[in-house]
């Protein structure tokens, strides 16, 4: 079942992507080398406290496994799902992506952005470039009556150019009083299928792309995933909302 928001849900949804947006645009200046990334996890966890909100990720469980960061951070060869670590700084050249999920008043809100810290090389920075593009090549395509197939074979489309890998194992998601609803929206596919997009649906658009080949390898944490071939990854994300006019985005300041 697509959940789909009454009126009233639509400014719950509004609140809480304006809250995630907040947290993850504070963030963002903090990444400068020396800090640790433990360090940027509790920044994220007293972000959320200033803007009325809670992380969705401390204390998600998945099969045996509970999460135990605010946020996850996620650096060069590590794709999503990254955990802040008082033994991991960050330093200049790293690719970091920051994916912020948060609940304000029962409601989610959910985004990511890769940062550039300092002298990254060119070929990561067309990698970034790229699956920004695709991103909002996305939630370009998002419109009421269009299909999920829509958002997929858009993204698809703005990275197939340029070579680099689109991941398999993790996909966008609906998104409302929990983290991951459904429809499930994959960053590949066919312009035309699968569920059709209606107004007050909230998705979740997240491109996970890489510079070399898209298979990944699960870390020893058994949340952290990571590209095979160890070649950088980038990851960005928006919660939209289907408006009677077209796409809200829900999580832009
Ligand atoms: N944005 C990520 C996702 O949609 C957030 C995961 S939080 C975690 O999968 F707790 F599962 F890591
Ligand atoms: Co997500």
């Amino acid at each position: 079942m697509i959940d789909i928001h009454s009126r009233v849900d639509v400014e719950g949804m509004r609140a809480a992507g304006k809250a995630a947006a907040h947290v993850l645009a504070e963030l963002r200046p903090l990444i400068q080398p020396g800090i640790s990334t433990a360090e940027l996890d509790a920044a994220a966890a007293s972000l959320m406290k200033l803007h009325g909100c809670t992380s969705a990720c401390h204390g998600y469980v998945v099969g045996r496994l509970t999460y135990p960061g605010y946020i996850c951070i996620s650096l060069n060869d590590e794709i999503v799902h990254g955990i802040g670590r008082d033994d991991r700084f960050i330093q200049d050249g790293d690719v970091v992506s920051l994916d912020v999920v948060i609940r304000k008043n029962g409601f989610v809100g959910d985004n990511a952005y890769t940062v550039l810290v300092g002298s990254v090389p060119e070929p990561a920075r067309k990698l970034c470039q790229a699956t920004e593009n695709a991103l909002m090549a996305g939630i370009s395509a998002v419109r009421p009556g269009g299909r999920v197939g829509d958002i997929s074979a858009a993204i698809q489309g703005a990275i197939q150019p340029f070579g680099f890998g689109i991941v398999r194992e993790f996909v966008g998601h609906g998104v409302g009083r929990q983290m991951h609803e459904e429809p499930q929206i994959p960053n590949w596919g066919s312009k035309g299928t699968g569920a059709k997009l209606v107004p007050g649906m909230a998705l979740a658009i997240e491109p996970m792309v890489t510079l070399g080949s898209p298979k990944i390898l699960m870390a020893a944490d058994g949340w952290t995933a990571q590209t095979k071939d160890g070649r950088v990854a980038a990851h960005y994300e928006h919660t939209v909302l289907v408006t009677e006019e077209g796409v809200e985005v829900l999580t832009r300041i």
